[in-house]
């Protein structure tokens, strides 16, 4: 047991030399996981990695009620999804729109080279879910019978 105990802490040790105290913190305990049943604008993207990443929000009046994310991505995925879904829950539609991936790449402490493009892919996803919410914002029954 102590074996593991001192395993785990040269790990915990290793993982702060590379990823700043908030991204490990995002990591071990991302925020609004999950999906969201009918939702009012939906995202999936594939990244360059080969990762996929979905965002789904609700959303009333303009405004961003509820957002969840998913992703069967890295550690620095799950961080970037869960900061997206802190940057973007209660925000307008066009303050949304605005969000970058530096955005989130401040907001999470920055992230390794290597791992920048995780952060993209949170800002792309959520880009896609903006665009299904645009474009079917005026008739939203057309979803019916269209993809979904
Ligand atoms: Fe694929 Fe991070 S999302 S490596």
């Amino acid at each position: 047991m102590e074996n593991f105990d001192e395993l785990e802490r040269k790990i915990a040790e290793e993982m702060r030399k590379v990823y700043s105290p908030k991204v490990i913190e995002h990591f071990q305990n991302p925020r609004n996981l999950g999906s969201i049943p009918s939702p009012d604008g939906f995202g999936r993207v594939i990244g360059p990695c080969g990762d996929t990443m979905q965002v789904y929000l609700k959303i009333k009046d303009d405004y961003i009620l509820e957002v969840k994310f998913l992703t069967d991505g890295c550690g620095t995925s799950l961080a970037s999804g869960s900061m997206l879904t802190e940057l973007v829950r209660g925000k307008s539609i066009s303050e949304a729109l605005r969000i970058t991936p530096d955005d989130i790449l401040n907001a999470l402490g920055g992230l390794p080279e290597e791992s920048v493009h995780c952060a993209f892919l949170a800002s792309d996803t959520l880009k896609e879910a903006m665009k299904d919410y645009l474009a079917f914002k005026n008739e939203p029954w057309k979803r019916v019978y269209t993809h979904r």
